[in-house]
C-alpha cells in the first residue's frame, strides 16, 4: 500500500487470506463468521456490500468511494452469476481478472472482497426463483428474458450472506436499481439499496466491464449512443416534449453512425412506464448493440417548466 492509499477503518485479520494485498474469502461460512466476530466485537458497525461481477474499472471503484462514505466496514463481491446468463450468451468469455481487480480494491481500501463459487451460490438442487414481474417486463428483458431473473436470485443471495447495512449499486444499470430496490422493499429486506451515479469515460462512453470488447473503430462508433443521449436532454431542457419524435430522432443518429438499437424509450424513472408526453422528471433508458457489444446507457430528463 502506498502512503496515499485509504486504510479501511477496520482491517481483516491476519489470518485471513491475501491477494494482490487485498483481504479475501470464497466461502459463505467464513464471510459469515468474519463478520459475525466483527459485529459482536463493535456494536453499531455499519456495513455496506458492493456487489460486482469483477473486471473492475473507475465505475466500480466509485460504488465502493460511495460505500466507504456510508459505513465502516466495506464488503465487494466478486461473483460471475451463470444464472443471469443465456447459454448463448458471453458467460465463458466475460473478462475475470480477480487478482487486478484485488489490486485495485486493495487501493481503495475496501476491507474485504467476497468471491464465492459457483457450487456454493447454487449447491445441486437449487431451484429456487424470484421474479420482479412489472418493472422487469420490458427493455433489458426483451432481448435477455431470463436476466432479471439471475440478478435478482444472486442479489437476494448476497444480501442474506452479507446482510448489509448498505448495498449500492450503479445506476448505469437503471432498470437492474430499481428491480433491486423494488425486491428489497417487498420481501421486508433490512439492506437499504442506494444508487450511485454512471461514471463516464473522458469521450463520454459509460463505464462498463464490457467496454473491453470494443476495438478502436467500433468504440469510436459507440460514442454515437451517449451523443444522442445528450442531445435528447438538451431538447427537453430546451422545451421538447414528445417522446416518441426524441427516440425516433436518437434512434435515427446512432442507427446512422452504425449501432444496432436493441432499446431506446423515455420512461418514468421508478415505475419504468413508458412516457409519451414528458411533464414530469424522466429517465431515457437504452441498449445499442455495436458490433457484438451490447452497451447500456441512460440518462435524467428535467421536464423543468411544465408544458
Ligand atoms: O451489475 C452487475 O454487475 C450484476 O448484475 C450484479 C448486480 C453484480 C449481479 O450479478
Amino acid at each position: 500500500m502506498s502512503a496515499a492509499t485509504p486504510k479501511p477503518v477496520l482491517e481483516a485479520p491476519p489470518d485471513v487470506a491475501r491477494l494482490e494485498g487485498q483481504a479475501i474469502v470464497h466461502e459463505p461460512g467464513a464471510l459469515r463468521a468474519l463478520l459475525q466476530g466483527w459485529r459482536r466485537g463493535r456494536p453499531g458497525l455499519r456495513v455496506a456490500l458492493v456487489p460486482t461481477m469483477g473486471a473492475l474499472h473507475r465505475g466500480h471503484l466509485a460504488l465502493c468511494a460511495r460505500a466507504r462514505e456510508v459505513a465502516d466496514v466495506v464488503v465487494v463481491s466478486v461473483f460471475v452469476n451463470p444464472a443471469q446468463f443465456a447459454p448463448h450468451e458471453d458467460l465463458a468469455s466475460y473478462p475475470r481478472t480477480l487478482a487486478a481487480d484485488c489490486r485495485a480494491l486493495a487501493a481503495e481500501g475496501v476491507t474485504l472482497v467476497y468471491a464465492p463459487n459457483a457450487v456454493d451460490m447454487y449447491p445441486e438442487g437449487f431451484q429456487t426463483t424470484v421474479a420482479v414481474t412489472q418493472l422487469a417486463a420490458g427493455y433489458c428483458s426483451l432481448s435477455r428474458p431470463h436476466f432479471f431473473g439471475g440478478v435478482a436470485i444472486v442479489v437476494l443471495k448476497l444480501l442474506n450472506q452479507v446482510m448489509a447495512d448498505v448495498a449500492v449499486f450503479g445506476e448505469k444499470d437503471w432498470q437492474q436499481l430499481q428491480i433491486v430496490q423494488r425486491m428489497a422493499r417487498d420481501l421486508d429486506h433490512p439492506t437499504e439499496i442506494v444508487g450511485a451515479p454512471l461514471v463516464r469515460d473522458d469521450d463520454g462512453l459509460a463505464l462498463s466491464s464490457r467496454n473491453a470488447y470494443l476495438d478502436a473503430a467500433t468504440r469510436a462508433q459507440a460514442l454515437a449512443l451517449p451523443r444522442a443521449l445528450a442531445r435528447l436532454q438538451a431538447q427537453v431542457a430546451a422545451g421538447a416534449r414528445d417522446s416518441e419524435a426524441l427516440v425516433a430522432e436518437a434512434s435515427t443518429a446512432i442507427q446512422s453512425a452504425g449501432g444496432q438499437v436493441d432499446y431506446l424509450a423515455i420512461a418514468d424513472p421508478t415505475s419504468l412506464q413508458p412516457l409519451r408526453h414528458i411533464d414530469r422528471p424522466a429517465r431515457v433508458l437504452a441498449a445499442v448493440y455495436f458490433g457484438k457489444t451490447r452497451l447500456l446507457d441512460n440518462v435524467a430528463l428535467a421536464s423543468g417548466a411544465a408544458s
